[in-house]
């Protein structure tokens, strides 16, 4: 299969290249570098350097778009080029899908699209992101909902829960594993912001790749990609200093305005219908993704 991946020098985005390329694909990574690493892309892959606000071409059979602007803060305090970014970049991969007459598959998010949630999270819960990143994502789910409608495509839409695991940047907001696992390996202190009891749901890259290359397979819907299972930020740190084999605990500092109290997913759906549920647990993949 042929295949293009936007955003493929990225965090996950150059897990998907290594999987494609394993598997025997031909690979095209699209980015602009400006959170991405061009060593990450694997080397059997071809890379184009390009920013997704700009039209583009593909010859792929599936267009993978993980190309984004990521970050919460930057999102706030840009709202425009994040919407330049996250939006418009999804009409044009929706666009260069289009004229390949290739299957696209979108990389959302939960944590942002449903903010803080009662219960888990499920693809027909309200939609009320505090964000202007979750805002844009949603708007680009919009874009692809109504292009499979105008032009009968199947494109999915999956909502990603936090995902960790190796090559996430510590620089990035969102990044609380990468962070933690850094810090406290360099010896340096960590803080959490709030009392610790603040829950998301992480799910290790190598589930959410599996995730991808099942709904390039599959025909349209919005599917929740996380583990199902609720962790508390304490917890996790607990579970990053033991797979680094250290003592050190954390400082607490104020909450951070904006922060969900609890985000989870409930996963119901990708397992029916995709056959995906995350393996990974979360204990297995910190120790994997320490240094
Ligand atoms: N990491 C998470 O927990 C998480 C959660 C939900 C959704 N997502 C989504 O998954 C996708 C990948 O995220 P990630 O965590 O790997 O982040 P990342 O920042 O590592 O990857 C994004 C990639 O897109 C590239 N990029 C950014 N702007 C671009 C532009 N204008 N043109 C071309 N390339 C551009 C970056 O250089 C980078 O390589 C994103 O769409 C993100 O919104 C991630």
């Amino acid at each position: 299969m042929r295949a293009l991946v936007t955003g493929g020098a990225g965090f996950i985005g150059s897990h998907l290249v290594d999987a494609l390329v394993a598997r025997g694909d031909e690979v095209l990574v699209l980015d602009d570098l400006s959170t991405g690493r061009r060593d990450y892309v694997n080397p059997t892959a071809q890379f184009r350097p390009h920013d997704v606000r700009e039209p583009f071409e593909s010859r792929a059979d599936v267009v993978f778009h993980l190309a984004a602007q990521a970050d919460v803060g930057t999102s706030m305090e840009r709202p425009s080029f994040d919407a330049e970014v996250n939006v418009v970049g999804t009409v044009n991969a929706l666009e260069a899908a289009r004229a390949a007459g290739a299957h696209l598959v979108f990389s959302s998010t939960g944590g942002a699209i449903y903010g803080s949630v009662e219960e888990p999270a499920r693809e027909d819960s309200a939609l009320l992101p505090v964000s202007a990143y979750g805002l844009a994502k949603r708007s680009a789910e919009v874009y692809l909902d109504g292009w499979n409608r105008i032009f009968d495509t199947h494109h999915v839409a999956l909502r990603f829960a936090n995902v960790y695991g190796p090559r996430q940047s510590a620089a990035l907001e969102g990044g609380v594993v990468a962070i933690f696992l850094e810090r406290l390996a360099a010896g340096e202190p960590t803080t959490i912001f709030g009392d610790g009891a603040i829950t998301r749901d992480f799910v290790h890259v190598d589930d959410v790749v599996r995730a991808l290359l099942l709904a390039a397979e599959h025909d349209g819907g919005v599917f929740n990609v996380g583990t199902g299972v609720e962790s508390t930020v304490a917890d996790l740190h607990a579970l990053c200093e033991r797979a680094v084999g250290v003592d050190a605990p954390p400082s607490y500092g104020p909450a951070r305005a904006g922060d969900a109290l609890r985000s989870v997913l409930d996963t119901t759906k990708a397992s029916a219908e995709l056959g995906f549920t995350a393996t990974v647990a979360l204990a297995e993949g910190i120790a994997a993704t320490a240094p």
